[in-house]
């Protein structure tokens, strides 16, 4: 069951989010996940300059579900890679939970983003002889628990996809669905502040992509805050806002339902979005 009705869903509005935006240096509100103000990212590939992200002002609240979505070469893991704490940008700001990330030192980002930030990836990255526990639990391993209290909570991870029936089985065990799941508990299982997927559906069948966005559906009504970074349309259709790139700009930014009605043809043709 939906925690929120409809019309209740916490979305930022437009004029809340350029607000937040505007305000060049100003450390954002609590409920603000994710602030970028201006940023870019060039890459100097031999005295050419890649301009991947040319000026992106994005801003997430506390328990959006949003869908970065845009063409190949749009920008999309380049945002996705800055958003999740992996690289710096150019230029720019980036706030993650009101604290500067953008011009910290790599350790520094790098517990942030053990903290912070759970990943999902199109290839599940599971290691391959450990069970879907084990392959859970290890996050925990560095946060230094108990092996007690690791399988405990690797174990309700599980649960929270409906994985509790698999949790004994290895990978080559598992559906692509499962597999996906899996990594999906592994993404959860340090309470990360955001859920971060990079087309994780990419690998997948269109039944099975369906099964995977259920379980986003259920993490986003539990209140946890997820972006999933697609090109596919009716994935992002899912999610209840979607973030539109192009040539390394933000392009649109829309609610689900007016995203569906610009969309409606091209989603139909595809199958619709089902669920
Ligand atoms: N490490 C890199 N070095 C040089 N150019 C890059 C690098 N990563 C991405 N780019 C370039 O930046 C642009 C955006 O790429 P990317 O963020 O991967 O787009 P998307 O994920 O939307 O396909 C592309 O022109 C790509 O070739
Ligand atoms: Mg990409």
């Amino acid at each position: 069951m939906s925690q929120f009705t409809e019309g209740e869903v916490p979305l930022s509005t437009t004029a809340e989010r350029q607000a937040v935006t505007a305000q060049t240096g100003a450390t954002p509100g609590r409920d603000w996940v994710i602030v970028t103000r201006g940023i870019k990212r060039e890459y100097d590939m031999g005295g050419e300059i890649v301009r991947a992200l040319r000026g992106v002002d994005i801003a997430i609240r506390r328990n959006e579900y949003v869908a970065i979505m845009g063409p190949s070469g749009s920008g999309k893991s380049t945002l996705m890679n800055l958003i999740g704490c992996l690289d710096t940008p150019s230029a720019g700001e980036y706030w993650l939970n009101g604290t500067l990330v953008s011009s910290m030192k790599d350790d520094e980002l790098a517990r942030i983003r053990n903290k912070e930030i759970g990943f999902v990836f199109q290839t599940f990255n599971l290691l391959p002889r450990a069970t879907a526990l084990h392959n859970v639990e290890l996050p925990l391993v560095y946060a230094g628990m108990s092996a007690k209290q690791r399988r405990e909570t690797a174990a309700e991870a599980l649960d929270r996809v409906q994985l509790t029936s698999r949790m004994h089985h290895k990978p080559n065990e598992l559906s692509g669905g499962q597999r996906q799941r899996v990594a999906i508990a592994r993404a959860l299982v340090n309470k990360p502040s955001i859920l971060l997927a990079d087309e994780p559906t990419g690998n997948l069948d269109s039944q099975t992509s369906q099964e995977i966005m259920k379980v986003f559906e259920s993490l986003a009504d539990q209140g946890q805050t997820v972006i999933m970074v697609t090109h596919e349309q009716d994935i992002a259709a899912h999610a209840r806002r979607v973030v539109a790139l192009h040539d390394g700009q933000v392009s649109s930014d829309t609610r689900r339902e007016r995203f569906l009605e610009e969309h409606a043809s091209a989603i139909v043709a595809k199958g619709g979005v089902v669920g």
